[in-house]
């Protein structure tokens, strides 16, 4: 445990992401989540050593003498334990990041031993999302974005393994926006991290290359349908050039009163107004003459028009 070199990633409920770093190297990097703590290892253990001090940016935070500790500038929010040298750092913010010496001295006060470790403070990402477009040849764009975090890192997976050139067109510098394919699907996650957190994304994509046929096949008929309408607009045009085909212009007349007369009855509910109407237009445009067939249906209107 103590062998382990680097980070340990906990996340805690109330104070935020705790992060561990083995500041016994010297030249360590240490990262810290925003508002979170880290545990730094300075040695095995401090509980031998005459006094030792910590050094931020040059100037001395904490000072311990014969396991008493005589002063520590951030002491409501830092802990040293001397059994396992660790000192906790909580709630920490940007000012905490810098550079760190930590001194031991023998018991004749001088210095035997100094170390330095310089410490990150991070804002942790806090979540992940991703948008897909498809492109026109059937291609798939899709953008990872993540919310907070400080230099954010974006790594990507298809079903469990990195993604291979046959599958790639492209990425962008900053690798959160990809190009896909044709034909590519399967379970796409993008993984954002930084030194003190990590979030993914997943979704499931299906390929995007049926899109662009479907365009195709519609914009033909489309096209089929205009050139129909075309044509056949054409041909009407021609057929009321002709003087002939009087008869049959005159049944289309007949037929588009009908279905006027239908929309008045039905919108004014049937008032006595309305069938009058009705029989008006039926007399009208009807080239019956009005005597021939007189219906039930005609004597009821006439009688109507009488009333009113
Ligand atoms: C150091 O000891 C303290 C107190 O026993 C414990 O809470 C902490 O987790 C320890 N840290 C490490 C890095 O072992
Ligand atoms: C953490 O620090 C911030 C300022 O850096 C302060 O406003 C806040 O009250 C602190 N929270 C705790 C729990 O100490």
């Amino acid at each position: 445990m103590k062998a382990v070199a680097g980070l340990l990633l906990m996340f805690g409920v109330c104070h935020g992401v705790e992060t561990y770093c083995d500041g016994r190297q010297d030249g360590a990097q240490c990262y810290g989540a925003l508002g979170g703590t880290v545990d730094i290892q300075l040695m095995d253990s401090t509980s031998e050593i005459p006094r030792i001090q910590l050094l931020k940016n040059s100037l001395v935070i904490l000072f311990v003498r014969n396991n008493k500790v005589i002063s520590n500038t951030i002491k409501h929010r830092s802990l040293l334990f001397p059994s396992n040298g660790t000192f906790k750092i909580n709630n920490l913010s940007r000012n905490d990041s810098g550079n760190y010496s930590f001194i031991t001295f023998n018991s004749d006060g001088k210095a035997s031993d100094e170390q330095t470790l310089h410490l990150f403070v991070q804002a942790p990402v806090s979540s992940a999302l991703l948008v897909s477009e498809c492109l026109s040849q059937g291609e798939m764009r899709v953008s990872c974005s993540s919310e907070g975090g400080d230099s954010p890192q974006y790594s990507w997976t298809l079903d469990g393994r990195t993604l291979t050139d046959a599958e790639l067109l492209s990425v962008n510098n900053e690798s959160n926006i990809i190009t896909l394919r044709q034909h590519v699907s399967g379970r796409l996650v993008c993984s954002v991290r930084n030194s003190v957190s990590s979030v993914s994304k997943e979704e499931r994509i299906s390929t995007c290359g049926h899109l662009p046929l479907i365009g195709g096949v519609l914009s033909a008929l489309v096209f089929f349908i205009v050139v129909g309408v075309a044509v056949i607009c054409a041909q009407r045009k021609k057929q009321n050039n002709k003087p002939t085909k009087q008869k049959e212009d005159d049944q289309e007349v007949t037929y588009a009163d009908v279905r006027v007369m239908k929309q008045q009855g039905k919108r004014v509910e049937q008032t006595a107004q309305a069938e009058a109407e009705v029989e008006y237009g039926q007399v009208k445009f009807s080239k019956r003459p009005r005597h021939t067939e007189l219906r039930g249906d005609d004597c009821m209107y006439a009688k109507v028009h009488k009333v009113r």
